[in-house]
């Protein structure tokens, strides 16, 4: 078994391997229903456990629909109806139940040692469905997308980020490394990366470019990618984060000064960050890049099953 916390602790062989098998069975499945569950039922029998401790539309369906068309089955939990936290029950004891119960276990948290911590004690996979510091499932589906709709290999295009640093950016900067692409950030000065991100990158003898001008960070982009201002439980002066931001709106055209078949893509939910004809426009490719969520997130369970062909 295998856990799928942080695109970091996973091969850029094995990043790829996932992405392959999402497009062969995203490709089988065209004439399936919904709910028609894939031929060769890998999973069948498997209960995928998801808890959440923030808000989700999209995660939690696109695991749904991952887990229920791989032949298995999935319940939700809320954090706020277990004992963990309302009753005294251990994050030990809980983990150790999970494992017991379920096959596999997704989790998306506010606080990143609590992934590792459920690490320590599952017995089970453990997937990160968004913690404060990554989003790995979202990037990599995003990757599948991009390649996906521009036909080619994203080491061969020029990315771009326009916002916050976040943790839909952390795994972006991850798996730029990992995928090997240009990537371009254009955020206000006090917006940019994690150093310790940065020096990351730089043990890996990788380049990302920041920029504090949009406009500069367009530049040439085959891709631009954006995320809200205010993330979830995001706890800062709304107020003036927006204001900092200002500048760094997606407009249409802030759109013009890049490539001329450039797409949009953002993971939702949106906020003021995009203007809506950006996002309601030809080149915006976000209803496909979530719906994409599902083939990528059935490739990364069976990952997680050492079920990859
Ligand atoms: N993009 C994403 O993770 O959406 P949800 O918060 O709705 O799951
Ligand atoms: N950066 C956003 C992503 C939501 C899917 C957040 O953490 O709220």
């Amino acid at each position: 078994m295998k856990h799928f916390l942080n695109l970091k602790d996973i091969s850029a062989k094995d990043l790829r391997k996932i992405l392959s098998e999402a497009k062969k069975r995203k490709n089988k499945r065209k004439a399936l229903t919904t709910l028609q569950t894939d031929r060769d039922l890998p999973l069948k029998g498997k209960l995928l456990i998801q808890m959440f401790e923030k808000s989700s539309l999209r995660t939690r369906l696109s695991f749904y629909l991952a887990i229920k068309q791989l032949g298995g089955g999935t319940i939700t939990l809320r954090s706020n109806e277990l004992h963990l936290g309302q009753g005294g029950e251990t994050l030990e004891d809980t983990a150790k139940i999970l494992s017991t119960y379920g096959d596999g276990f997704m989790l998306r948290t506010d606080d990143d040692k609590k992934i590792n911590d459920f690490r320590k004690y599952l017995s089970i996979p453990l997937i990160n469905g968004l913690s404060p510091s990554s989003h790995p499932t979202q990037i990599l589906s995003d990757i599948f997308t991009v390649e996906e709709i521009k036909k080619k290999p994203i080491s061969k295009l020029k990315i771009t980020w326009i916002g916050d640093t976040n943790n839909v950016l952390n795994s972006l900067i991850v798996a730029s490394v990992k995928f090997n692409f240009k990537l371009s950030i254009g955020c206000p000065k006090k917006y940019i990366p994690h150093s310790s991100l940065m020096n990351w990158i730089r043990n890996q003898k990788k380049k990302v470019h920041i920029f504090n001008k949009p406009n500069e960070a367009v530049k040439d982009a085959d891709v631009i990618f954006s995320d809200k201002v205010i993330s979830l439980n995001d706890k800062v002066n709304v107020k003036q984060k927006l204001s900092h931001f200002k500048s760094f709106r997606i407009t249409p055209n802030l759109i013009k000064k890049a490539n001329k078949d450039c797409i949009f893509l953002h993971c939702l939910p949106r906020g003021p960050e995009v203007d809506r004809k950006v996002f309601l426009s030809k080149r915006s490719k976000v209803w496909h890049q979530a719906l994409n969520r599902v083939h990528v997130q059935k490739s990364i369970l069976l990952y997680c099953f050492d079920k990859l062909r």
